[in-house]
């Protein structure tokens, strides 16, 4: 059994995410951080395997990097901050621990329709002259523009070289929406639109619980992307 924690876990994302864990044979779900649940990462973190982070752009950093110093896997759902520590952090952990050392993935999103669609994205971003996006959410979402756009846009870039121009990002925030993005592409006389949409926080979690049964075992860390994971 992989015990696992969740911080965050009073959040939209938090909630679904404990559902997941407790519906899964081989998780067991020993610890649910949040301020509004009174119980702090520090107090979940002694007895588990893996903490799943869905909190926000300003504390993902502190947790994943107190899970790090505490010898415990982390997989980051938190969009919006910047990850460079986690690279350093493992740098600086101790080559002969007590424990084996602890890794880290990083998805700015866990729907397999998204990462399919950041793929087709970057396959069409070769063929086709210009491109922009439009990501739609839901009007609590703290950062913007979306991880899952930034890296969609990023990737674009990177595929096409680095002479290529940035790929722009709109951003909507409306109550009713929950996570969709539009890519854009056009060249002379036509457009190509690549469209994924979440209706429900359902669709991450296959990809979530995907990460929480690899993230021990990767050879790298951090690791960005849930596509790393998909073969
Ligand atoms: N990677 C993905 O696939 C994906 C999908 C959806 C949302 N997200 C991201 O997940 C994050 C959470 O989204 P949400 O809609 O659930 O937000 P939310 O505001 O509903 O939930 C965040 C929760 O974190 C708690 N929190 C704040 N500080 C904390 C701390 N130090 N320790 C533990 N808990 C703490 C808050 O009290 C709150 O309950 C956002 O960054 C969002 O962009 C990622």
């Amino acid at each position: 059994m992989i015990r696992v924690a969740v911080a965050g876990a009073a959040g939209r994302m938090g909630q679904t995410v404990c559902q997941a864990v407790e519906g899964a044979e081989d998780m067991e779900l020993l610890g649910r951080a949040d301020p509004l649940l009174d119980t702090t990462l520090e107090d979940v973190l002694g007895n588990v395997d893996v903490v799943v982070d869905f909190t926000r752009p300003d504390t993902a950093l502190a947790n994943a990097l107190a899970c790090l110093h505490a010898g415990v896997h982390v997989v980051i759902g938190t969009t919006g901050f910047d990850p460079a520590p986690l690279g350093e952090a493992r740098a600086e952990q101790d080559p002969h621990p007590p424990r084996p050392q602890a890794n880290v993935l990083i998805a700015p999103n866990f729907a397999i329709g998204a990462v399919l669609m950041m793929q087709f994205a970057v396959d069409a971003a070769r063929h086709m002259a210009r491109a922009e996006i439009i990501e739609f959410h839901h009007d609590g979402k703290l950062d913007k523009p979306s991880g899952t756009a930034a890296r969609t846009a990023a990737l674009m870039r990177e595929a096409v070289g680095a002479d290529a121009a940035e790929v722009p990002i709109h951003s909507v925030r409306l109550p009713g929406l929950v996570a969709h993005q539009e890519v854009i592409l056009g060249d002379v006389g036509q457009t190509l639109t690549i469209r994924h949409d979440s209706v429900d926080r359902e669709s991450f979690m296959p990809g979530v619980l995907l990460a929480v049964r690899h993230v021990g075992s990767l050879n790298d860390s951090p690791v960005v992307g849930l596509e790393k994971l998909l073969g």
